[in-house]
């Protein structure tokens, strides 16, 4: 057994596939998972289902305060349009300090945890064991995301897909309050050119050296 929890905090721009790596590993390692981008999203979910504005800074603390980490519904909060709103209330820096602090008590189980996300290496979890940020070219990402709308039976175009992309790295990378940005000790994985597969036996090299040195030190 490590002497300390395993955390493993994984960061990246939409549709990279960190989603998928963060519940393969999970999944290998016995680790509770929190997928933090479900948080910013149950916000943008409860201001769009009550018809307030994103922008609307009360309304949206107020629903960042409301959010519970165990009863986030995956399939309500999924759809692409509710991603993006999620990223216009994530530039609030109320929110942020709200969500954050939940998701650092997730991250701080004595199980350990997997949490990925935008800001898990730079501000969640500063002090992870090992950091992941998974990337990915903006087209692979866009043609990606396409065929899980198509698989889904939805229909989508490339080109709009492809510029909410680019749109939102924009905003996720450019905002003042905790920008997406790999940890100055965060490991690159570029998935452009790389399955699930080789993906996740990538990350467990990683993870399984960075486990042998915390036993030897
Ligand atoms: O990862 P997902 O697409 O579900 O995230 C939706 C949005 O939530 C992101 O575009 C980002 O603006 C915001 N987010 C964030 N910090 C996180 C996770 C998500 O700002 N840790």
């Amino acid at each position: 057994m490590p002497s300390h929890p395993l955390t493993i905090a994984i960061d990246g721009p939409a549709g990279a596939g960190k989603g998928t790596l963060a519940t393969r590993l999970a999944d290998y390692y016995h680790l509770p998972h929190l997928d933090t981008g479900l948080t910013y999203r149950a916000v943008a979910h409860m201001l769009l289902s009550k018809g307030w504005p994103l922008g609307d800074e009360p309304h949206a603390i107020a629903a960042a305060k409301l959010v519970d980490l165990s009863s986030l519904d995956r399939s309500s909060l999924s759809a692409h349009a509710v991603g993006e709103a999620a990223s216009k209330v994530a530039v609030i820096p109320e929110v942020r300090r709200v969500l954050v602090e939940k998701q650092r008590a997730f991250a701080a189980q004595a199980s350990g945890a997997v949490l990925d996300g935008r800001d898990i290496g730079t501000v969640v979890c500063p002090d992870a064991t090992v950091k992941l940020y998974v990337t990915a070219s903006a087209e692979v990402r866009a043609r990606r995301r396409l065929a899980e709308i198509e698989a889904n039976d939805g229909a989508g175009d490339f080109a709009t897909i492809l510029a909410d992309i680019r749109r939102r790295d924009e905003r996720d990378m450019g905002r003042t309050d905790s920008p997406l940005k790999p940890a100055s000790d965060a490991h690159l994985l570029d998935t452009t050119e790389m399955d699930i597969e080789t993906a996740f036996l990538a990350a467990k090299t990683l993870i399984d050296k960075a486990l042998a040195e915390g036993n030897r030190g």
